[in-house]
């Protein structure tokens, strides 16, 4: 059997296939079942910033840079009673006592103000590392891409003021100039960068004439773009990158480590095939490896990354001219 070590924000973990926060790592039945099955890190469903403000007292209403609709508001304060942060608390703690894999917590957010304390919490209750989920929504007309920028960054320092955990952050692509901010993300201290996040993006429903969710789940075909961007960027930044959206399948978890990835994470497979399909993309990563005579991962991971490829322009524009001037 090959060895599928490798680290996730620095901490060693036995396997690059690493739970996305989800529906799923919300429940410690799961947890356990999926660290059994070989995960090498679960990270727990996120809590949202609204919530630790509101829980902890910095009332909603206090909020004036979270401006939000009545409706936020509404759907925030009945969330956030069936999703206590202190029930997070206990989550942690209790997965931390089941399973022998990192236990990553995860905050969604998009403003540096006092919820950035609970860092200390989750630091307290036994959390291996954390993960930051930012989105700053670049829509208020007002402001520029400097100023939207700038909020990843001040996020990230007041979190670093307040533990000493390893701190991950996952991001979009919605990004005026991705490398240079993912650059100098890197070096502010964090351990990983998770590229990319995912979100539900808006329809409509013409008959009901209202806004809907849709494409919550991702397609294997999704994989495209966090692939290129792994690719462009690993071994040029000062953190590791974890590669997410679109795997599903273990020949997408080696086709990230080829790009570069150190880690990489799945989380709509498990909604679509089950979590027993953890196993099986396992067993096609060990299987590849066995029959291509690699050991470890360090001895293919960033194989085809853009500085080790032989045809590294696949990743960029060319190919676009190549591969469609030919389709009539
Ligand atoms: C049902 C569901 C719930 C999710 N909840 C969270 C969450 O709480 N926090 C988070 O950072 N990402 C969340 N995600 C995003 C996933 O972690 C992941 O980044 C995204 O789905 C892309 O990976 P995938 O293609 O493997 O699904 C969720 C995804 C799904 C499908």
């Amino acid at each position: 059997m090959a060895n599928l070590a490798t680290t996730y924000m620095g901490l060693n973990i036995k396997s690059p296939l690493v739970i996305g926060s989800s529906g799923f790592t919300n429940s410690i039945e799961y947890i356990e079942r999926l660290a059994k099955m070989g995960a090498g890190a679960i990270i727990l469903k996120s809590l949202f910033e609204e919530q630790i403000m509101h829980e902890t007292s910095f009332v909603l209403k206090q909020d004036t840079s979270a401006n939000l609709y009545p409706e936020a508001e509404d759907y925030i304060r009945n969330y956030t009673q069936q999703n206590s942060v202190q029930q997070y608390l206990e989550l942690i703690k209790e997965a931390k006592e089941k399973v022998d894999i990192p236990v990553i917590a995860s905050i969604n957010c998009n403003s540096a103000s006092e919820w950035t304390s609970f860092a200390q919490s989750i630091e307290s209750a036994g959390a291996d590392g954390l993960e930051l989920n930012i989105f700053v929504m670049p829509s208020d007309i007002n402001r520029s891409s400097n100023e939207n920028e700038q909020l990843y960054f001040d996020i990230v320092n007041k979190v670093r003021q307040q533990t000493k955990l390893p701190i991950s952050v996952k991001l979009s692509y919605h990004f005026s100039s991705l490398a240079s901010t993912l650059e100098k993300l890197s070096w502010t201290g964090i351990k990983s960068l998770t590229l990319f996040n995912r979100f539900f993006s808006p329809d409509i429903d013409i008959n009901k004439l209202d806004v809907k969710p849709s494409f919550i789940f991702s397609t294997s075909e999704d994989i495209g773009t966090t692939l290129r961007w792994v690719a462009l960027l690993s071994n040029r930044l000062r953190c590791e990158l974890s590669a997410s959206t679109g795997v599903h399948n273990g020949e997408g978890i080696i086709k990230q480590l080829l790009a570069g990835a150190q880690t990489v994470q799945v989380a709509s497979i498990l909604y679509k095939d089950g979590i027993d399909s953890v196993l099986s993309m396992l067993q096609t990563v060990n299987k590849w490896m066995d029959e291509k005579g690699f050991a470890d991962i360090a001895s293919f991971r960033g194989k085809l990354s853009v500085d080790k490829a032989t045809n590294p322009g696949a990743y960029e524009r060319v190919q676009f001219m190549k591969h469609f001037s030919g389709i009539e």
